[in-house]
């Protein structure tokens, strides 16, 4: 069986990514200065490939940057990408990463308005995801670190600076724990480094609301559409720690996840809360409504296909 070729797209240049190449006085490189999305293929169709375009022109708003190319041109170039990594013939599904920089100029933090953008695009294999991370459950702990309030550096910005998620899941790797659950300066949860949380309180399914500051993550809003058609409600509310330490489960959402269990949480103060093995029953039940939102969502999508 054919392998698929990791490739970059550089301004439009298409190389393996070992040999993808931007200029040291990138923006993006030097200061974070970029804007990105990350979505995967179902049997080569991009999942919510229009809603992921909707939210980058939000984080390019939100950082004052002209997107180019446009939605179509990015689109042709990704399926040129896409095609050039031979994923389409080794029938394997793809990570596919697009990103547009502030581009080259002075050292100077403010952005000339004339600079022109570049963009980057990689297609890769899909991570594999630990299978120990299903069948029992993610491991996540509380980090000291907060999440970046949304008056500073608000994390509907899906952009090219991360630190402060890095520092999140450094501080959880040193915890014993797979990843990390971010409170902001209030002391209400938020998010995990790079997927977004719900519990199980008091049998109700719930989830932060949006103005504890996190990043309006696609996969959380399809699984909030995909129950609420099956009548299981999700609840958007502020969570404070106290309340999501007597939880009884809990999962996150990632476009490359899906619904991921949560095993256990690491309160700060060193104590950790227990989730059944493998997911309880309400997180069972959101996997399989979010499988069959999927399903529904490639067949009415097909046409999308890249290769
Ligand atoms: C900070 C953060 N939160 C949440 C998510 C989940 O978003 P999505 O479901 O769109 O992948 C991501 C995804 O990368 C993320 O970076």
């Amino acid at each position: 069986m054919k392998k698929i070729r990791n490739m970059a797209n550089v301004d439009g240049v298409i190389t393996p990514v070992g040999e993808a190449r931007i200029p040291v006085m990138d923006r993006g490189f030097l200061y974070g200065d970029s804007v990105y999305e990350v979505f995967r293929t179902y049997g080569g169709i991009p999942l919510f490939f229009d809603e992921h375009w909707e939210r980058f022109e939000n984080s390019a708003r939100l950082i004052h940057l002209r997107l180019h190319p446009g939605k179509r041109e990015m689109m042709e170039e990704i399926r040129r990408t896409f095609r050039a990594s031979g994923a389409g013939e080794a029938g394997e599904d793809v990570y596919v990463r697009y990103c547009v920089t502030r581009g080259e100029g002075p050292v100077d933090l403010y952005p000339a308005p004339e600079l022109p953008t570049r963009y980057v695009i990689v297609v890769k294999e899909l991570a594999h995801w630990r299978d120990d991370f299903y069948s029992e459950g993610v491991r996540l702990a509380i980090s000291r670190t907060r999440r970046n309030p949304i008056n500073a550096l608000n994390p509907n910005i899906k952009g090219g600076n991360y630190l402060n998620n890095v520092l999140g899941v450094i501080e959880a790797r040193e915890l014993g724990a797979d990843d990390c659950v971010m409170l902001n300066d209030a002391g209400l949860v938020t998010e995990s480094s790079n997927s977004n949380v719900f519990f199980v309180i008091d049998g109700e399914l719930v989830t932060p609301s949006e103005n504890a500051g996190h990043l309006r993550g696609l996969t959380r809003v399809a699984l909030q559409e995909a129950c609420s058609a099956h009548d299981l409600p999700i609840v958007t509310r502020d969570i404070p720690l106290e309340e999501a330490a007597r939880a009884t489960e809990s999962f996150i959402t990632s476009a490359t996840r899906e619904v991921m269990p949560v095993r256990s949480l690491t309160l700060r103060h060193g104590s950790a809360v227990e989730f059944p093995e493998g997911g309880g029953n309400l997180t069972r039940q959101a996997m399989a409504h979010y499988k069959d939102f999927v399903e529904r969502y490639l067949r009415e999508h097909a046409d999308q296909r890249l290769n």
